[in-house]
């Protein structure tokens, strides 16, 4: 094409070219690429919109200026732009929120646990994180009404990708029992989908397959990640290893975010702590992963132990909730409001 051509065509586009509405209208995008990035779980035209240049070349295999293009043509189909605050406080009403089983925590969460966000409970062994995921696969399927997210017959699907082997179906049974009034014990086990993940690949494994496999099909309102970071933590070890290890975390994370959003569910991440050794005063201890997953998740929890079966939990830099406190009580039948 000449230069000149080119001037004489930068006119507005002419009425007759094709609407984008789907992925597989960008310009570039042919049928295997297409399903390329349907793969990586890069199915609407939100998700290209926001990509980075860089992940969308490695996925589809094209080059930077095609790939640059394509993202353009996105976000002009989408008509990205500002919106009131008022507009953004009316879809945040839409938001469901799920209840942990006590109320007190409920209250710390600003009513529960948030959907299409990502929610991070860290603490020490035995500080209840297990529980806390536990119970969240069980109240997620209560009915609306009562706090859960289950509309009618339909009960929500549960994704649990357990990396320590600490699932344990006899307390979900325990915990479900409570709830029986208002769910089917034997429906609430059909609907909880439990992946073992033995190394850091099969973990990622796991969420991609929920992405790819799950979410255009089943109701899925919540994925647990217990624990998020230990496989990676076993693998690499050594100085030397520290960068490619949150590389690979970061890339790890990006996917639960993204699975977060496009699912509109809740996900639950459970992270270990490590003591800084030289911090003398106040609480010694701080989340493991650094940086990465502070910025992935939306709200951190901070779990401790604290006497018999009392556990307090904390809320860590979120955006809207203040840095307050709850306790609640680890009970045979599950979470209950600590005393
Ligand atoms: N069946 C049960 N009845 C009462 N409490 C239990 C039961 N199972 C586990 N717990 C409590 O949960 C704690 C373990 O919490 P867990 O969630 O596994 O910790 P972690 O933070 O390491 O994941 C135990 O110390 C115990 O207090
Ligand atoms: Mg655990």
């Amino acid at each position: 094409m000449t230069p000149k051509k080119k001037a004489e065509t930068s006119e507005p586009p002419s009425k007759d070219e094709p609407k984008i509405t789907s992925i597989t209208d960008l310009p570039g995008i042919g049928p295997t690429t297409a399903n390329k990035l349907v793969e990586a779980g890069f199915s609407t035209l939100e998700s290209i919109a926001t990509v980075s240049v860089g992940e969308l070349a490695a996925i589809g295999g094209m080059g930077e200026r095609t790939v640059k293009k394509i993202i353009e043509a996105a976000q002009a189909a989408l008509d990205i732009d500002f919106e009131t605050a008022k507009s953004v406080l009316e879809r945040r009403k839409d938001l469901a929120k799920i209840t942990t089983g006590s109320q007190k925590l409920d209250m710390l969460f600003g009513g529960g646990i948030e959907t299409g966000a990502v929610t991070e409970f860290y603490g020490e062994y035995r500080s209840g994180k297990t529980q806390v995921a536990h119970q969240l696969c069980v109240t997620v399927q209560l009915p609306r009404e009562k706090g859960g997210l289950r509309d009618g017959d339909e009960y929500p699907k549960v994704m649990y990708i357990d990396s320590e082997g600490t699932f344990r179906p006899e307390r979900i049974v325990s915990m479900a029992e409570r709830f029986k009034e208002d769910l089917d014990v034997e429906k609430v086990l059909e609907n909880i989908l439990h992946g073992r993940a033995h190394n850091s690949d099969h973990q990622m494994v796991l969420v991609e397959k929920t992405i790819k496999d799950y979410l255009p099909k089943e109701p899925v309102k919540l994925m647990v990640v217990d624990s998020l970071i230990a496989h990676f933590r076993a693998e690499f070890t050594g100085r030397g290893t520290l960068a490619a290890r949150q590389q690979k975390l970061n890339q790890h994370i990006h996917t639960i975010l993204r699975a977060a959003e496009i699912g509109n569910m809740a996900v639950i991440v459970t992270n270990q702590v490590q003591s800084k050794p030289d911090q003398f005063f106040g609480d010694p201890t701080y989340p493991v992963g650094g940086n990465i997953v502070a910025h992935a998740a939306q709200t951190r929890v901070y779990l401790r132990k604290s006497k018999g079966d009392l556990r307090i939990a904390r809320i860590v830099d979120s955006p809207l909730l203040p840095e307050s406190e709850a306790v609640f009580s680890v009970t045979s039948e599950g979470i209950i409001d600590g005393n």
